[in-house]
Order: C-alpha cells, then structure tokens, then sequence
C-alpha cells in the first residue's frame, strides 16, 4: 500500500483540502485543539496577549492555527522587511506589520487559496498598506536572493514534504545577517529508540494535523546547518501527551500499540526555533 509520507505531491494536496476546509470551518487545526496549537480565541488569547489582539477582526484571530508564538522569537524592529512561511489567515504577518513600521513590509506565504482570501480580507479590514499575500510554495520561495531580514513561521515546515528544501530557500532569501524565527513541531529525542518503526509510526499519525512529518530536534539542527544558519537554538515550549493525540483523531485508531503510545508520551513538542544568516 502506497504511504501518503512517500509521495510530495500527495502531501500537499492533502494539507492543501484540510487547510482550506479549516479556514471555513476555523477550528479543525494543528494539534490538539485544547492546546496551544491552534484554534479557539482563548488560545490566541495565550500566545499573543490580550491587548495584542484586541482591536484585530474577530474573524482572523478565531483563524489560527500555530503552535507557538514566532512572532515573540522575532523581535522584529521598524523598518525591517519580514516574511511569513506558511502565514494561513494572516494573523501573524498583520502583526508583525504593525512592529516593522510604516517603512518596513511584510509578505505572507501560502499555497492555499482559501487561507490567502481571508489573509487578504482580514488585511483590508485592518487597513494594512505594509503586506502582501503571495501564493506558493514555501520549497520555492517567490522572492529574490538576500531580500528579507526575518523569516517567520508558525507550524508550517513539518507540513512540507522537503524541509530541508524549505530551509535552503529561507537561507537564500535571507540578508546575511538576517534572522529565522520559527515555532514547529519537533520529536525531541531520536525515533529509534520507539517501540514502532518510523515509518509506522509516521504512517499513524497525522500528517495535516503537524505530527507526521515532525522532524527530530537533531534531523532539524543538521538541516539549519546545511542550509548554512549560525547562532542555532531550539527550546521545546510544550509538550504532547498521547492521551491527547489519540482523543482528537492525530493518531489512527489502533494503529499504535498501548506501548508505543506510553514511550511516545511527551516526545511530540512544540519548539521555539531560532537561527541566523551569517553576516
Ligand atoms: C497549521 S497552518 C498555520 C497557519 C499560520 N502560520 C498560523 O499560525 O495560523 C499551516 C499553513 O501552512 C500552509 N502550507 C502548508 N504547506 C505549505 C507549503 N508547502 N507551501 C506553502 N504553504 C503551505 C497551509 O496552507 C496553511 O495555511
């Protein structure tokens, strides 16, 4: 039988359907809807701080869907240009357009239609003359060489079938000196030592729901490096209990052993991500 973690394109065509019924539905998301992976205002509400998202349409706060807070990670300053892999309903490129000022810019990035409709309404609503909405690929980045100081991005690069792809482009597109500030999920640890093959356990999870196509947080060090980032640190923000995979479908059914679930429990993490371009 053919395994959707072996074919790209069917990949993408499987997150590209879940992300564009999710953004009508706001709500089916990343992670464990009662974590801080997505979804409901309280969850925003957590990552960005109330008086951050007060005055936002309600409509794009609701149309979450991180893990975490890149924005935080960023520290981004007036004037610089920023760029948001994977920006979904544009809730982080609104406001980073806030922070980089009037002369600064910041691009979102995404392949699905549905979410760049409503990034792009939500950015007209709030009156945003800094951002533009692009559409395609985070593997292929539609920007020029040495052209963005800050990468963002906020549960995407697990979704993309080539993450060592996406982060050779995010290099490139990067000034030197320029920084990447990106929250994902990762396995802490090394999968071997799991009770179920990789593959299986890939095969288990869900791939549109961020955990399948999860790096290690050393797979994603030596991808950093490859790709030519400096000043590499990852910090684990949260953890996973398997209670929760399995009680929200991010795990199939039957498909891993009560054992493996027990040694899985807690290694599924969000991560804080950052790197730099060297100068
Ligand atoms: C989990 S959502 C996160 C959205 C947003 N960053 C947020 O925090 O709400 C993943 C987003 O990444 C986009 N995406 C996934 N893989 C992509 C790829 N290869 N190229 C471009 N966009 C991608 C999806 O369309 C979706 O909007």
């Amino acid at each position: 039988m053919s395994r959707l973690q072996d074919d790209p394109q069917a990949i993408k065509a499987a997150v590209r359907a879940h992300y564009g019924n999710a953004i009508q539905t706001a709500g089916d998301c990343c992670g464990p809807t009662n974590s801080s992976c997505c979804g409901p205002t309280s969850t925003e509400i957590a990552l960005y701080g109330e008086a951050t998202i007060a005055d936002l349409p309600a409509e794009m706060v609701t149309a979450s869907f991180g893990c975490g807070n890149s924005l935080a990670l960023a520290q981004l300053q007036p004037g610089e240009v920023a760029l948001d892999l994977g920006s979904g309903g544009g809730l982080e490129v609104l406001l980073a357009s806030r922070q980089v000022g009037s002369e600064g810019f910041v691009y979102g990035l995404d392949m699905t239609d549905a979410m760049l409709e409503t990034a792009r309404r939500n950015a007209e609503k709030a009156d945003a003359r800094n951002v533009s909405f692009l559409k395609g690929d985070i593997e292929a980045i539609p920007l020029p060489d040495q052209s963005v100081d800050v990468i963002l991005s906020n549960c995407v690069i697990n979704l993309a079938p080539d993450k060592g792809q996406v982060l050779n482009d995010a290099f490139r597109v990067l000034k030197p000196g320029g920084r990447l500030a990106v929250s994902d999920i990762v396995f802490d640890g090394d999968l071997d030592d799991l009770p179920v093959a990789e593959a299986e356990l890939r095969t288990a999870l869900s791939w549109s729901g961020c955990f399948a196509g999860a790096l290690t947080m050393n797979h994603y060090r030596a991808l950093l490096e490859a790709a030519g980032f400096t000043a590499i640190d990852l910090t684990v923000t949260k953890r996973y209990a398997s209670e929760n995979l399995r009680a929200q479908a991010l795990v199939s059914e039957g498909a891993l052993s009560e054992q493996a679930l027990v040694a899985l429990d807690g290694r599924i993490t969000s991560c804080a991500i950052t790197a730099r371009r060297p100068e």
